[in-house]
């Protein structure tokens, strides 16, 4: 009898311990599950435009790889425009691209850009290739929708219990083929309806309230003319802005963003109605696009951070101004409070033990401390002195 009891007892125990350790083991089997660290952060490096082929500058890879090191992120997003060789070689591409990444071992994503599939291989082709390399958590979501890996990444508390944060990787797509419109493409609107019906669900599953969240993606929204630049009532021919049936001035506000405007931005040119959707949903606080490779300035319209985060790349065009890297961290016990910071190419440069003025396409170390200096001092005084007569001026 006595026997029995104890054979009893452990067969209980074993079935109270068997959820427990299948919830361990289900963990443990998913290593695709984002979490926020022990210490409340988590850390997203974001790459725009690297644009590269097979061969990637050496600069390029110095940049990624001094900047992983310095910085160690638990997530990388690539922002479009990644790899951009012929058909037979993007494969070796998206190899380089990725490796400074694979290579660290760091769970990374990414979206497409507007070139990436120039090149006679298909984004589902290249999407193959991504996921055949490690750490590439990159899916797509819908593939009956527009676009190609469309998706969401949860970020669960350091416990794996709960949500608290949502990414969403957002295919822009390429160029907008109606005749009469032409220019850049935009978000459409099955993919508008996939992310609200995505929304919605997981603010099901989160008891009912909805998940904070940010939006990444190749190219900005349309939106951005109508927040940095001044509308006129009428056009100005060459001289003025004009698209989306409205006129606005060459330059924008300074006043209206922080960062450099360098370069005018290039949205799609009809009105997605996505930045609506956001407002709707009420989960986006904040966008991060590539694209304009000059550009990174951040500002924000009506209530969602807008952020353009410059080129790492040194192949296409660039400026080392503010050519880099972006750097987000997140706080588990204040999600809406994040941090974002510009790596710069010339601060990664001018450490001790830099690889980037020693490698191929490098320069020699004063002339990164001759960048710094008129990014610190000069320029930013120029945009400052812009500002302040934009603002005193009617
Ligand atoms: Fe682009």
């Amino acid at each position: 009898m006595k026997h029995i009891r104890k054979l009893l007892a452990v067969m209980m125990a074993a079935m109270l311990l068997a959820p427990a350790a299948l919830a361990v083991a289900a963990d443990e089997a998913d290593p695709t599950q984002l979490r926020f660290n022990a210490d409340g952060t988590f850390k997203i490096m974001l790459f725009a435009d690297p644009q590269d082929d097979q061969d990637l500058e050496e600069t390029t890879v110095a940049i990624m790889c001094e900047a992983l090191d310095k910085y160690q992120p638990d997530l990388v997003i690539y922002l479009g425009d990644n790899a951009v060789a012929d058909a037979e070689f993007q494969p070796d591409a998206i190899k380089a691209v990725t490796k400074p990444v694979v290579d660290r071992g760091i769970p990374y994503s990414i979206v497409f850009g507007n070139h990436d599939e120039e090149h006679n291989i298909s984004k589902e082709d290249m999407l193959a290739i991504y996921q055949s390399l490690g750490n590439c958590l990159t899916y797509d979501a819908a593939p009956q929708i527009t676009g190609c890996g469309n998706r969401n990444h949860p970020i669960y508390s350091s416990d794996g219990s709960k949500v608290l944060f949502n990414l969403w990787m957002i295919d822009s797509n390429m160029y907008n083929t109606d005749p009469g419109v032409g220019g850049y493409d935009y978000v459409h609107p099955d993919q508008i309806e996939w992310y609200k019906e995505t929304a919605a669900a997981l603010a099901e599953q989160n008891g009912g309230e909805v998940v904070p969240a940010m939006d990444f993606q190749h190219i900005i929204i349309p939106e951005i003319f109508d927040k940095l630049y001044m509308e006129l009532p009428f056009s100005l021919g060459e001289a003025s802005e004009n698209r989306n049936g409205k006129h606005y001035t060459a330059l924008p506000v300074f006043t209206r963003l922080t960062g450099y405007w360098l370069e005018k931005p290039c949205p799609p040119d009809v009105y997605d109605g996505q930045l609506d959707a956001w407002l709707e949903v009420g989960d986006v606080i904040a966008e991060f696009n590539g694209h304009d490779h000059v550009n990174s300035f951040m500002t924000n319209i009506r209530g969602v951070d807008v952020t353009n985060v410059p080129t790492v790349g040194c192949n296409s065009y660039f400026k080392d101004i503010n050519r880099g890297a972006g750097l987000i961290t997140l706080h588990a016990d204040d999600v809406k409070n994040y941090d974002y910071e510009q790596i710069r190419m010339y601060d990664l440069a001018l450490a001790d033990g830099s690889d980037i003025p020693n490698v191929e396409g490098g320069k020699i170390k004063p002339y990164y401390g001759l960048v710094k200096f008129l990014d610190t001092i000069v320029i930013k005084l120029f945009f400052n002195v812009f500002a302040f007569f934009q603002k005193v001026l009617p």
